[in-house]
Order: C-alpha cells, then structure tokens, then sequence
C-alpha cells in the first residue's frame, strides 16, 4: 500500500513514519515540496504519485494562531484540505482527514459526546476543521474524517513536538513550578502511539466522521493530579519531597459561564474497527506511557 502523508514532519506525520516505514511505501513530501493551500500543485503532485492513500495531516494545528490569523487559517485549515481531498478523488486514493474535537467546544452537554450532536465551535480553528469537514465530504463521500483529541508523546530526537500534558506536568514536576489545571474542563486526552497504532486501520473504514482518541470521564484537573501520583510513584527519588498536590493545582474559575466539555464518545469507530483494536480511556493511555517512558 502506498501512503501520502502531508506534514510528515509535524507531532503526529513524524510519529506516524517512524512506526510504519518499511511496512508501507510513505510519500512524505515538505511543505514546499506540496504547499497543500496551491490546488494545482495538490493535483500535479497527488496524480503523479497515485498513492492509496492520502493521510492528510497538514495543518496550522496551533489555535491561538488560527485565532490571530483567520484568513491563514481557512487558506490551510479549510481551503487546502478541500484541495488534497480532490486531488486524492481524482486518483481514487481514500482520505484521511484529522479534524478535531474542537469541533465540540461550544456544546453545553455533558458526558461523552456523540459524532451525531449538533455542533456549534466557538473559535476559529474549530470553525474551520468543521467546514472542512463538510466540504471534503461534498467532494468525497468515502472520505474518513478524524475528530481527535489533544494528543501527547514525550520529546523525541528529530521528531516536532509541542508543549503537551505529559510533558507540561513532567517539567512542573521536575522544576517545581507550580502549574494549574482546569477543574470545569473535561476532554479526552490520548497517547500518540495508539493514535498511530490504529490509523492504518481506518484506511478501509466507510467515510463519514468519527471521534479519534481516548474518553475521559474525569475533568481535566483530576486527570493532572492522578497522572502526577503516578509518576512521582514511578520516580520518587526525581521529585524530592514535594507532594504533586502542591505542585499540581485546581483552577475553578476556567469557563465560568458553563463547563466545557469536549470529550468524546467512541462507539462509532469502536464498531467498525476489528474487535481487539480500540483506544484506552485517558489514564489508561497514561499508565501504558509511563510503563514504557520515563520523561525524567
Ligand atoms: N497535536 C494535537 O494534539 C492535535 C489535536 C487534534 C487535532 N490535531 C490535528 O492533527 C493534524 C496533525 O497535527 P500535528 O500536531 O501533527 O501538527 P503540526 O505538528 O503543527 O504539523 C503540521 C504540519 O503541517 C505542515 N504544513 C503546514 N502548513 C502547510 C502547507 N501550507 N502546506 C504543506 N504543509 C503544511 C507543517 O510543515 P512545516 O512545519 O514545514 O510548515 C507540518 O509538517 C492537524 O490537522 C491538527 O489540526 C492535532
């Protein structure tokens, strides 16, 4: 099987070719190689290389800049994943879009959350993967469009990786800098290598929309504070005599208005993937990761 991956080099594309080289034949060409926001170069370089696949991971993933930038966001966020879909349509390739469960921040419900709830982001990045989503599925109804959650991986030699929740808390820890984490916030929070474990799975699933990582019913601080007690416990000697309850703090005036909640639910890709593939729940996630990293 051949795959074509846009933005190889990011958290998730680089990630995603270190596991799978040698398994697949990865096309992985630079931004510059395939600036996905220039239709023409999408088709040109898509129906020259005639993959499979296209795994569309190219995006600008930070969304407070897509909130400072709009127009740069809708040009990549929307306009170039809708370029890559058609330029994969027209080689018959299936497509693979990461879009987010930002998609789920205006939503006032509570629990996990469905794909079928009405949705209503309350920020541009959120705005913009969800009119994706809808575009990309005009022009290919076969298209399998991928909410997923934060995700997080320890800092790895020649591989992107942004600030995130393992190793926020790890740095907090290891530092003793106190760092706060929302008590009226709930989302799922999911360990990188199941995401790239199980996406080549989702090459041959039907197209539609599918949340795309761990459920979590704890809040977001309950989560920091028990993954903290899990990593002082694997590495006591690194943390001295500070309990993570002093470095570990709850924020109770995040989101005053209503809790956010954008967790997900996960029945719907969970029934159409093979029995024994399926994500863990957020701290299961959290107690394989740490089974096999030490970040300290
Ligand atoms: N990371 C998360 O926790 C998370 C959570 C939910 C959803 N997602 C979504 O998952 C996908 C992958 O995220 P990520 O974290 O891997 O992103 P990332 O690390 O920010 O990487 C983005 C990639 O896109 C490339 N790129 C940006 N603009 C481009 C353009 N105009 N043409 C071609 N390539 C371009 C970048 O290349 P250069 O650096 O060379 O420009 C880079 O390889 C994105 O759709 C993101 O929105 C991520």
């Amino acid at each position: 099987m051949k795959i074509l991956i846009t933005g190889a080099t990011g958290f998730v594309g680089s990630r995603f070719v270190a596991r799978w080289q040698g398994e697949y034949t990865l096309l992985t060409p630079s931004h510059a190689e395939l600036p996905i926001d220039n239709a023409e170069a999408a088709l040109l370089y898509v129906g020259t290389a005639k993959p499979d696949v296209v795994l569309h991971l190219a995006a600008i993933s930070n969304t407070w800049h897509c909130e400072q930038h709009p127009d740069e966001s809708r040009a990549i966020n929307v306009l170039g994943a809708v370029n890559m879909a058609q330029a994969a349509k027209a080689v018959g390739a299936k497509f693979i879009f990461f879009s987010s469960d930002q998609i789920y921040n205006g939503n006032e419900e509570l629990g996990g959350l469905p794909e079928t709830i009405a949705v209503r982001p309350e920020n541009v990045y959120g705005r913009d993967k969800l009119e994706a989503e809808r575009l990309i599925a005009e022009v290919d109804e076969a298209a399998v469009l991928l909410r997923a959650t934060w995700m997080y991986d320890a800092e790895l030699e020649g591989m992107r990786t942004h600030p995130n929740f393992v190793v926020n808390i790890a740095n907090a820890l290891r530092t003793q800098t106190p760092l706060s984490f929302a008590t009226r916030e709930y989302r799922g929070i999911t360990n990188i290598r199941e995401v790239v474990e199980i996406l080549p799975h989702c090459f041959n699933i039907p197209g539609g929309v599918y949340n795309f990582g761990a459920e979590n019913p704890l809040n977001t601080y309950d989560t920091a504070l028990a993954y903290a007690r899990l990593l002082q416990e694997q590495t006591p000697e690194a943390f001295i005599k500070v309990m993570p309850e002093e470095l570990i703090l709850p924020d109770t005036k995040r989101f005053p208005t209503h809790i956010r909640n954008i967790s997900i639910d996960m029945h719907k890709l969970h029934a159409v993937l093979p029995h024994d593939v399926h994500f863990s729940t957020t701290m299961e996630g959290l107690e394989k990761f740490l089974e096999r990293d030490t970040l300290i």
